[in-house]
């Protein structure tokens, strides 16, 4: 029989699930243009939204590599699955980080016309290429999930879901 992979904690699985519905409501609710900003209210909420992304995604990364454990997929799967697995995680991690920090560079640009216009030209190049770029990623992760579901059956899709009927 293949051998299965252990489920993720509760607190991985929570932070995983809030993460995963806070970056939807990002893609969702983001801006469309840097002019929006010129609104005080927006432009504390959208600094306050993407300090708080960034904290989720440091604590889920110090608390998988310190504390929990990272993948659950079982040590016996192919090589190509770990390195596979190894570069869309990483990919996420530094997606996710690269939106929030570039992020924060627009609102600093903003904020700051001493910067420049450069600065702030650079840090929206950068925020649109993670938010380009992340999708990609999340298609590939999905796609993952559901190989490991459909054609290995090995139990690591569960582990971030809970037990799923047959
Ligand atoms: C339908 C959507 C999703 C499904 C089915 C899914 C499924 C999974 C599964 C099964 C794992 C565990 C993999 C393992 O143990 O090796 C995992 C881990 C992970 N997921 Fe998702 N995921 C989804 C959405 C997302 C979203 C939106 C993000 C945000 C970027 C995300 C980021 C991650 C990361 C970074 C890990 C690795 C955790 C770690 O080991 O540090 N996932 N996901």
């Amino acid at each position: 029989m293949t051998p299965q992979a252990k489920p993720h904690g509760f607190v991985t699985k929570s932070i995983h699930w809030i993460s995963a519905g806070l970056l939807g409501y990002g893609y969702l609710k983001g801006l469309d243009s840097v002019s929006q900003l010129a609104d005080p209210a927006l432009l504390q909420f959208e600094i306050t939204f993407a300090l708080a992304l960034g904290a989720l995604f440091l604590l889920r990364l110090l608390w998988t590599k310190r504390v929990a454990g990272t993948t659950r997929l079982p040590a016996e799967a192919p090589r190509w699955e770990h390195m596979a697995s190894r570069a869309v995680h990483a990919g996420l991690y530094v997606g996710v980080f690269g939106i929030v920090l570039s992020g924060l560079g627009i609102a600093l640009g903003y904020v700051t016309p001493m910067l420049g216009g450069l600065f702030l030209t650079a840090m929206i190049g950068l925020h649109e290429v993670a938010l380009a770029v992340l999708p990609l990623l999340l298609v590939a992760h999905i796609a993952g999930a559901l190989w490991h579901k459909l054609a290995r059956r090995d139990a690591v899709l569960e582990s971030m879901t809970g037990p799923l009927p047959v």
